[in-house]
């Protein structure tokens, strides 16, 4: 009754509060819905298990108990019941088959992968395909039939199966967006592929943003190691693809914002620009993009992944990336003057794709 008890009120605190589209108990797509069905099912069918079980055991503690002058009586002694132990065996085998098959069908059906080898007539893919690669501590995102690329900050349409290819350039991660559906391993030596469907009905206030999260302890900002799905109309989502696709970063508007780009790309000891593309047709091996792709990075929703996108955050993250995602890989170069920040900030924010 405790663990019960618990697990009743730890669903209640989670499901609550907490930030939107965080939760698997808000499912917003085809593959949360189904999964969340499942474990529906599953839960009632183990609660009535437990109840039927709790209360036998209640009746019998109950009817049972020694009563006054039973002191010497010693109760009947029984060895053994074929009948109850064929019932008591049988009921839970039943049970267990019946979970089975929605479980095994739901299986091969997420399963069905063939779609992102599908071609249209014309030999153009006919689903959106994405390649995730997990890295300590960030994301980068693929689109391999559009020639972009972007990190942090996934951009999917909405009402469309999206497929998507999962490995890691690391350690083993694992990609999860839990109102959208259940986790995948990003491994170092195969691919996973899974696909998952963005309901277009389901926004919040932040609009369609919702949230995704590393699922595999990979170090020590493993808990640090968030992304973010930006779900849009097909429309919004295609001009969104041109616009990246055109490969040009903005037109400069401040003096301190082409100061900004003076330092990003050369500097004494190092440079930002060997790490991190500005522009999403990064055609250099996987192995050389070392950091964040930052084409359309003044668009991003956060700093790092999960500070609130500001300046302020900006400069402080290019500042101690090591106090904000300890083991993080960016270089830190302690000595920067506030006016150098502020102006590789207003550069980094300045960063967004034109239509
Ligand atoms: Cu990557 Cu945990």
């Amino acid at each position: 009754w405790i663990l019960f008890i618990f697990i009743f009120f730890s669903a209640l605190i989670t499901t609550g509060c907490g930030k939107p589209f965080l939760s698997t108990l808000q499912p917003a797509g085809e593959v949360a819905e189904k999964q969340y069905n499942l474990f529906l099912l599953s839960f009632s069918v183990m609660a009535i298990v437990i109840l039927v079980v709790v209360t036998i055991y209640v009746i019998v503690l109950v009817r049972f108990r020694r009563k006054k002058g039973d002191e010497n009586k010693i109760p009947k002694q029984v060895a053994g019941s074929h009948k109850l132990e064929v019932i008591w065996t049988a009921i839970p085998i039943l049970i267990i088959i019946g979970l089975s098959i929605p479980t095994v069908y739901l299986t091969f059906y997420f399963g069905d992968v063939k779609g992102m080898e599908r071609v249209d007539e014309q030999g153009d893919p006919k689903h959106l395909v994405v390649n995730v690669r997990a890295n300590l501590y960030w994301w980068e995102f693929e689109y391999p039939d559009l020639g972009i690329i972007t990190s942090q900050d996934l951009v999917v349409p909405t009402g469309e199966r999206i497929y998507f290819n999962l490995k890691a350039s690391d350690v083993k991660h694992s990609f999860w967006v839990p109102s959208i559906g259940g986790k995948m391993d990003t491994n170092t030596d195969n691919l996973n592929t899974f696909y998952l469907e963005f309901d277009p009905e389901k926004s919040d206030e932040a609009g369609n943003i919702f949230y995704g999260k590393c699922a595999e302890l990979c170090g020590p900002s493993h808990a640090y190691m968030d992304f973010k799905v930006k779900a849009i109309s097909r429309d919004e989502f295609d001009r969104w693809v041109l616009a990246m696709q055109k490969n040009e970063e903005p037109e400069l508007a401040s003096e301190l914002a082409v100061k900004g780009k003076q330092l990003f790309e050369e500097n004494d000891q190092f440079s930002c620009i060997s790490c991190h593309a500005t522009t999403a047709r990064d055609d250099r091996p996987e192995a050389t993009r070392l950091g964040p792709n930052l084409a359309d990075f003044g668009n991003r929703t956060r700093v790092a992944g999960y500070l609130e996108f500001t300046k302020e955050n900006i400069k402080n993250w290019i500042q101690h990336p090591e106090e904000y995602k300890p083991g993080n890989l960016m270089y830190e170069k302690a000595d920067f003057t506030d006016e150098e920040l502020e102006a590789l900030a207003e550069y980094l924010m300045s960063l967004k794709v034109q239509e």
